[in-house]
């Protein structure tokens, strides 16, 4: 039942299998809850445009916890055994532990993890682990209180940070995984202060090359730090070896100390991208289906669901939108540089969740 299983890449006996063109199945929902947020990041919603007087979703265009249930047990049959829940912040969402709860109850759930940037989690994480929550993922660029003010782009303080935390190990949600988003010129020089601090605690720290997500965070290729890099910059001080993946299609490498402090990965999307084992789904807040982080748009299913269609007549939209999925954008974007300016609309991090 825990991540570290490796049978859970494999979708509940009564699932239906359904494979998209690339012979790709169904695996991971990830359901983004809210599209705000109370960081102002830089490279996912810079603050020029997502200002005071920026309008987010009305209520009634965000998929109710019913809505998203009913969806959920779709995708599930259809083979998705793992669920992540996304933003914006997702503990801005209210009520959350209720959405948590209707979900672990869905027969053929075997994981359901949340990504947070951690300010509100100690306050929550006695509740979503109680409602069924099993691990939670912290966004984590820098552990220096200055950049950290400066990158969440609203002056947090990192102390909350951990602070949350620790709370979530406290109530159970392990394994803990830190995303740490590298930006030249950003952090790039924190990388090994990030690893000194998280050595030997258990929690995982991943380092996540800044990709070309959306259009408004002015991506360019020289902002990228490689993961060899990164590795390169670590292993200098605490030396790596490599573990092997838990399962085809992870998207972080995997590696560890040698001298036993534990585990790191890189996620190197867009050096060594991994669309070849990609399984995943994600569901926007107002319930669209998107079949790749850097897809023009979705799929509604909003308006069918609301429309009053029958759980086949949704499920029959599903399938076919998998059955017709080619993505492989990051792929195609290593060997075509330009690309990012020739998409002129992709959806925003913040509407998918990562
Ligand atoms: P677990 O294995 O469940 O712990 O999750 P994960 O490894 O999928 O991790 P997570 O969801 O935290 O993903 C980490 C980051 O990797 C995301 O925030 C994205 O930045 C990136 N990422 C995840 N999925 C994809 C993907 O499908 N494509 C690309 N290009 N990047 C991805
Ligand atoms: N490149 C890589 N990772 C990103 N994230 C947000 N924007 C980007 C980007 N442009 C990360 C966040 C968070 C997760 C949802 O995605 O830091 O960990
Ligand atoms: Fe918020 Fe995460 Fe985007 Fe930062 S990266 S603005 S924390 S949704
Ligand atoms: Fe999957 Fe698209 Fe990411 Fe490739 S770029 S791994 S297809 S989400």
């Amino acid at each position: 039942m825990t991540e570290t299983n490796p049978s859970r890449r494999n979708a509940s006996p009564s699932a239906l299998e359904v494979r998209d063109r690339l012979a790709r199945p169904l695996r991971d929902l990830r359901i983004s809850v809210t599209d705000r947020c109370n960081f102002r990041c830089p490279y996912c919603m810079p603050e020029e445009i997502y200002g005071e007087s920026y309008q987010f979703l009305p209520r009634d265009e965000i998929l109710r916890f019913e809505e998203v249930e009913r969806l959920a047990r779709i995708f599930v049959a259809f083979g998705v055994t793992k669920l992540r829940i996304t933003g914006g912040e997702p503990l801005l969402r209210r009520d959350l532990p209720d959405l948590i709860a209707r979900l672990a109850g869905i027969e053929g759930v075997e994981d359901i993890a949340l990504t947070t940037n951690g300010v509100l989690l100690e306050r929550h994480a006695a509740a979503l682990a109680e409602a069924g929550l099993r691990r939670v993922t912290v966004s984590l660029d820098s552990v220096d209180p200055e950049t950290f003010r400066r990158m969440s782009g609203r002056g947090a303080e990192v102390e909350r940070v951990f602070e949350g935390i620790e709370a979530a190990e406290a109530a159970g949600l392990s394994p803990i995984k830190l995303n740490c988003v590298v930006q030249r010129g950003v952090n790039d020089e924190q990388v090994v202060d990030l690893a000194r601090r998280f050595r030997g605690t258990g929690h995982i720290l991943r380092f996540i090359e800044y990709m070309d997500v959306g259009t408004l965070n002015r991506w360019s290729l020289d902002e990228v730090v490689s993961g060899a890099a990164i590795r390169e910059r670590i292993n200098a001080v605490f030396p790596l070896e490599s573990v092997p993946p838990r399962h085809p299609g992870e998207v972080a490498r995997r590696l560890r100390y040698r001298d036993g402090a534990g585990e790191i990965g890189i996620i190197a999307s867009v050096t060594q991208p991994f669309c070849g084992g990609c399984t995943r789904a994600r569901l926007t807040t107002q319930g669209r289906l998107v079949t790749c982080l850097f897809a023009e748009d979705g799929i509604d299913l909003r308006t069918p669901l609301r429309a009053g269609a029958s759980d086949s007549a949704l499920a029959e939209i599903v399938e076919s939108t998998w059955k017709g999925r080619s993505d492989r954008y990051s792929e195609e974007r290593s060997s075509r540089p330009e690309l990012p300016d020739a998409t002129p609309r992709r959806i925003e991090m913040y509407e998918v969740g990562g």
